[in-house]
């Protein structure tokens, strides 16, 4: 699986914990950022929502301070169902019933030890399909 992450200064120390530990067997480009200068959430927002909408990354990760501005932003990107998750049972749920293509959480939220049990079980959930699908494609519908 190929796997687009990105993060905002506020995000930025779990995101390199997450690189080093859990998703170091996995295929993942990092746009960014790189250093703890302030910046723009939206901006490594659309970058990352963009990567997967293209079909270039199967999945991707946004960490900022909460996951929420990450989640708002990509969501404006079609094609993208992005999901803040700050507990196991939603993350799994975003993947079963809203076949979630990207995942967001917040470096100021969760530690390092929850937010990996999170990845881990987010990257392995299926989509349930089903009555599922007719249900994205309602929403899909509204991006026009
Ligand atoms: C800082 O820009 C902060 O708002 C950001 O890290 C994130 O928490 C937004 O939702």
């Amino acid at each position: 699986m190929k796997i687009a992450i990105g993060s905002d200064h506020n995000g930025l120390a779990l995101k390199q914990t997450l690189l080093a530990g859990v998703l170091q067997g996995d295929t993942v480009h990092d746009v960014g950022v790189f250093a703890s200068e302030s910046v723009d959430y939206p901006d490594i927002a659309f970058a990352v929502a963009q990567a997967v909408a293209s079909g270039e990354f199967d999945r991707g990760i946004l960490i900022c301070g909460t996951g929420i501005g990450m989640a708002i932003a990509a969501n404006k990107v079609k094609g993208i169902r992005a999901a803040a998750c700050s507990d196991v049972y939603s993350a799994k749920m975003s993947r079963r019933d809203n076949d979630a293509n990207i995942l967001c959480f917040g470096g100021r939220v969760l530690g390092p030890g929850l937010a990996a049990e999170i990845v881990t079980i987010w990257l392995a959930e299926e989509f349930a399909g089903g009555r599922h699908q007719r249900r994205i494609e309602k929403i899909t519908a509204k991006e026009g």
